[in-house]
């Protein structure tokens, strides 16, 4: 099959689908890949290195001419218009973008996005949220102990001794736990909320405390228990409770890291304008939900400005919406193995295409076909 790879356009996006180890994989296998000229050059792969894996550098037309399109973000307008209808192209689509997926549709694309893989055992090691959310998580700390103007363990020295960061983490998916093992390395004192308490054994395991918030009606324990592994709303009671809980814990802490997420609808508001002012001056809010409050500006934090670091009431609030796109070698070899391992799900070993919609994987990440939105 002919398989290409354009360069990424999205403002900020470094990352790149494929990495040589997966070139050589596909080109092992019989495939001719086309690798766009500089498509890793910011993730620090040279064009030169694609070509030693096996892949042809090609000009940006020829990368989107081909069977099977790799992709990193969602097409453009001007990219889509430059596949022909038939193509086959797999990416982080956004399947909650319904503009998005009809344009994919509209185009005749058959389309699958890896965001839908559903979070099972099978599906590990394509999860692409679970793959580059835990990059998330580690950035968010080493941003936070970069803004921030004290040590993160605590130091006895001759000069005297300094004290702990305290860290409070506000969701405990992948990107939270990974928030509370980095932190953790550093010597932090770290505290973490989530909504869903199967989260506290995680928490412990990892050095830090869960905050307890009770669960006092039928309503309250059957959200918490979530969809799919998923957070649900949970209603205002459990919410009002948690915030006071919180609420004591951040105006404590030196840094907090919110990743608190419900997919499909706006992020939850758990660091209100009142709790950053009580926080201490110095102190750092790094929000991985930045872009995706209600506003689509904020976050977790109403206060947090989507792709800004900003400072408000002397705390440095962090908004950077892609982390990943900061580790970009890591984040491109990880998110190009998920793709290589989606792509065992839709090629035969003589190398066509077989898609079978009996496959729960393949089913939930189609999201257009025959200029159709097929989303599950
Ligand atoms: P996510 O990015 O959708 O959300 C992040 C976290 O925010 C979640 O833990 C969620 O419970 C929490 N949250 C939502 N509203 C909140 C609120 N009001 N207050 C505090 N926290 C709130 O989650 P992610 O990282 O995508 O993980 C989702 C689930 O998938 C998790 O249960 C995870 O363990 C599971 N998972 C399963 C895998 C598998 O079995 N193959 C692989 C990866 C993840």
């Amino acid at each position: 099959m002919l398989i290409g790879v354009p360069a990424e356009t999205m403002a900020g996006e470094t990352r790149v689908a494929v990495t040589p180890e997966t070139v050589k994989k596909l080109a092992a296998s019989g495939h001719t890949v086309r690798v766009q000229s500089g498509a890793g050059i910011a993730a620090s792969v040279t064009d030169a290195a694609y070509q030693a894996a096996g892949a042809e550098i090609v000009n940006m037309n020829a990368a989107f001419a081909a069977d099977m399109v790799l992709k990193v973000r969602t097409p453009t307008d001007a990219e889509t218009a430059l596949m022909k209808p038939g193509t086959v192209v797999i990416g982080m689509l956004n399947p909650f973008d319904a503009a998005g997926l009809q344009r994919l549709a509209t185009a005749g694309l058959t389309a699958f996005a890896l965001e839908a893989a559903p979070r099972t055992t099978r599906a590990q090691s394509m999860d692409v949220l679970s793959s580059q959310a835990n990059i998330a998580g580690y950035k968010a700390v080493m941003i936070a102990a970069d803004k921030y103007q004290r040590f993160f363990p605590m130091l006895m020295t001759a000069a005297g001794t300094v004290k702990a960061a305290r860290v409070v983490i506000l969701g405990v998916g992948v990107a939270g736990l990974q928030a509370i093992a980095t932190a953790k390395r550093l010597g932090a004192v770290i505290e973490a909320s989530d909504v869903r308490p199967s989260v506290k054994e995680q928490i412990e395991s990892l050095g830090g405390k869960f905050i307890e918030v009770s669960y006092d009606t039928d309503e309250e324990k059957e959200a918490a228990v979530g969809v799919g592994g998923y957070a649900r709303p949970m209603p205002a009671s459990w919410l009002a409770r948690q915030q006071v809980e919180v609420a004591k814990r951040v105006a404590l802490a030196d840094i907090v890291i919110s990743t608190a997420l419900i997919p499909g609808r706006a992020a939850p508001t758990l660091i209100t304008e009142d709790m950053v002012k009580a926080m201490k001056p110095g102190s750092v809010i790094v929000d991985i939900a930045a872009g995706k409050g209600a506003d689509g500006i904020g976050g977790n934090c109403p206060l947090s400005e989507a792709d800004k670091t900003v400072v408000k009431h002397g705390v440095t609030i962090v908004g950077e919406t892609n982390l990943p796109a900061l580790v970009a070698a890591d984040a491109s070899a990880l998110y190009a193995r998920n793709v290589l391992d989606f792509l065992k799900l839709i090629v035969t070993k003589e190398g066509g295409l077989k898609i079978d919609l009996e496959d729960d994987i393949v089913a939930a990440c189609r999201v257009a076909h025959d200029g159709q939105v097929t989303k599950k």
